[in-house]
């Protein structure tokens, strides 16, 4: 089994906002290249402004595999092979309805960004990572995908959709040494949650420190024992994390699957 080498370079998905613009910058801090992939070139080459280190920039929609196959070619001729990806890009549901009334164009959006977007990205990179003997992925999660919510059925579906992708490079990555964590970044103020009705008022709110210090954690191995499983920012910490991993982890926790009644349920693992 490999172990992957602290990550020099990191691919953002949607750098030029919120959360992936917060993980673009930590990453420069902590002395990554970065390269940075969202639709909105000026809003990247902001981001990419504020960056001292070495980074480049690439628009892509994620929902389409032929532009972010390129514009993982055009990063990796700007920094380098990506030995870190993190998928930030994402979408959620204007309206606030139950499954049975959301609107189905809006449903079909969210899946192809949050679900099949996260797919093309790690089918454009994931390929050379294992190629060279492992890297890692991080996936920006969110509780919604590990528990059932009234409204955003969409959200939640691409979320828990996106947690078997991580699970499912686990599975046949880890040997090949890649390592695959499942990040719900608490609740972060970005334009994405001032839109949603369910956070109007809110004053408490994750700081973005808190999720970059995780996913830096994470580029340099310090968490890989945590590969499969999601963690949350704002809950946990890197120290907390490293601590709980040495006195050992039980097979499934922070794993998504079916919650047996007890070990005579026939569905028990
Ligand atoms: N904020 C929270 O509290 C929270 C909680 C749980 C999970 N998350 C997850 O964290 C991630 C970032 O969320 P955020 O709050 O930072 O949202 P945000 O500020 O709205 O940023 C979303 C990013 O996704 C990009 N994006 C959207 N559609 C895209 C497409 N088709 N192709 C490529 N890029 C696209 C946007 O860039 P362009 O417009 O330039 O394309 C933007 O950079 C999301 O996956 C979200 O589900 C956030």
């Amino acid at each position: 089994m490999t172990t992957p080498p602290p990550a020099r370079t990191a691919l953002v998905t949607g750098a030029s906002s919120g959360i992936g613009r917060e993980l673009a910058l930590g990453l420069g801090r902590a002395g990554l290249a970065v390269g940075l992939l969202g639709r909105d070139a000026a809003r990247l080459a902001e981001v990419a402004g504020e960056l001292d280190g070495p980074s480049a920039v690439a628009t892509a929609d994620v929902t389409d595999l032929d532009d972010v196959r390129r514009a993982v070619a055009q990063v990796t001729a700007g920094i380098g092979e990506v030995e870190l990806l993190v998928s930030s890009a994402g979408v959620i549901e204007a309206e606030e309805v139950p499954v049975w009334e959301a609107d189905p164009a809006a449903w079909r959006h969210v899946l192809e960004v949050d679900l099949l977007g996260a797919f093309h990205v790690v089918r454009a990179v994931v390929p050379g990572m294992v190629a060279r003997g492992g890297g890692r992925v991080v996936d920006l999660n969110s509780g919604a995908g590990v528990r059932d919510a009234v409204h955003y059925s969409a959200y939640g579906a691409a979320k828990t959709g996106m947690f078997r992708i991580g699970g499912a490079l686990h599975a046949a990555g880890h040997e090949r040494g890649l390592r695959a964590f499942e990040l719900a970044p608490g609740v972060v103020d970005t334009p994405m949650t001032r839109a949603m009705p369910v956070h109007a008022g809110r004053t408490g709110w994750t700081a973005p420190a808190e999720v970059v210090e995780l996913v830096v954690a994470m580029a340099r191995g310090e968490l890989d024992a945590w590969s499969g499983r999601m963690v949350r920012a704002g809950t946990d910490t890197p120290a907390g994390l490293r601590a709980r991993a040495e006195a050992g982890l039980p097979a499934r926790a922070r794993t998504l699957g079916l919650l047996p009644w007890g070990p005579d349920d026939p569905l028990a693992p």
